[in-house]
């Protein structure tokens, strides 16, 4: 059965908070504890066992790599019960594998979930990208731009001094040349140490104090980030990094022959999606997970492209036990 927009956001949008949540909350037990790997297994292990119980026929489009690297949730794994519609699922179990394991904000888990065939097949490779929040005029900022052109641009559209704009990115040494030329236009610099789909995502909130988003990190992470913007607007664009053979070789293997194409939101995103987040530690769009006596509490975040409806979702489970 193919889903149409209504049997699709209708099953799902709450479904996949029941998701993250539970691989939040199963995650949340190695906050501190300086174990990436067992943070970022339980959630997947959490991961899946929920989205296998959902009347979907789903495709892992986006995972955790490819089936002979990752034992679970890998990409083209089939999860849900298979009676239902068929579904495209991106997925990042753990976003901030190191965030959770030193105690550090912003650490995640994602979803998204989109008819077949709509999402980016990205390769588990890095992308360059650029992204700012919505209510500009299309094409404001581009990949292809100098940080300053794009700079200057965003602060005449939001009639401010170039001083008053914060751009975030990932604090890698990759980045130094980058760094340096966005503070030689007098703006600011938001360094995050991991979590470039919250940093993506931070550009919509002006809450948050980021303006624009730039730089390089991981495909998979831009092709969920473009899933949320898709539903809470804004823009993006990225391109992937293929400078090695073997990055080359796995763009093809996912159906990319043109590895200098600059991608625009519709081609990372291009149908209706649902993007589905739940805070593991407390960050800029999400609380973390706060357990107490009485039980623990989520708090995620659910969108749909299709209605530009932004739930936010606070659950209490008074039973702890049951995620051990
Ligand atoms: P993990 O959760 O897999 O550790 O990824 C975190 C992250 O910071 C992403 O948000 C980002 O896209 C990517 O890693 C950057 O990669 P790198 O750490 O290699 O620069």
């Amino acid at each position: 059965m193919a889903a149409n927009k209504s049997t699709l956001h209708r099953m799902l949008a709450l479904e996949m908070a029941r998701v993250t949540e539970r691989a939040a909350v199963c995650s949340s037990f190695h906050v501190g504890r300086g174990d990436e790997k067992e943070a970022d297994q339980a959630a997947v292990d959490a991961m899946r066992k929920e989205l296998n119980v959902l009347d979907i026929d789903g495709t892992i489009v986006i995972g955790e790599g490819e089936r002979d690297e990752a034992p679970m949730l890998y990409i083209g794994e089939k999860v849900g019960t298979g009676k239902g519609p068929k579904v495209d699922i991106a997925l990042d179990p753990l976003e901030g594998t190191t965030l959770t394991a030193k105690a550090m904000p912003n650490a995640m888990t994602v979803l998204a979930a989109a008819a077949g065939g709509t999402l980016l097949n990205a390769p588990d490779t890095y992308m360059s990208k650029i992204a700012i929040g919505g209510g500009y005029p299309e094409g404001l900022v581009d990949l292809d731009a100098t940080p300053a052109e794009n700079i200057k641009a965003l602060a005449k559209a939001k009639k401010v001094d170039v001083s008053q704009i914060t751009a975030c990115i990932l604090d890698r040494p990759r980045h130094a040349d980058l760094i340096r030329a966005v503070r030689e236009t007098g703006a600011r610099v938001q360094l995050i140490t991991d979590g470039d789909v919250a940093g993506i995502i931070a550009t919509t909130d002006p809450e948050t104090g980021v303006d624009i988003y730039l730089g390089v990190g991981g495909a998979p992470e831009g092709v969920l980030a473009a899933a949320a913007l898709r539903c809470i607007g804004g823009q993006m664009q990225s391109r992937l990094v293929t400078d090695s053979e073997d990055q080359k070789a796995r763009a093809l293997k996912m159906g990319i022959k043109d590895f200098n194409k600059k991608f625009e939101l519709m081609e990372m995103a291009s149908g209706d999606v649902i993007f589905a987040a739940t805070g593991v530690t407390d960050g800029w769009l999400l609380d973390g997970i706060h357990q107490s006596r009485a039980g623990v509490t989520t708090h995620s975040i659910v969108m749909r492209s299709h209605t530009g409806t932004v739930r936010q979702v606070k659950s209490f489970y008074p039973d702890i036990e049951k995620f051990k």
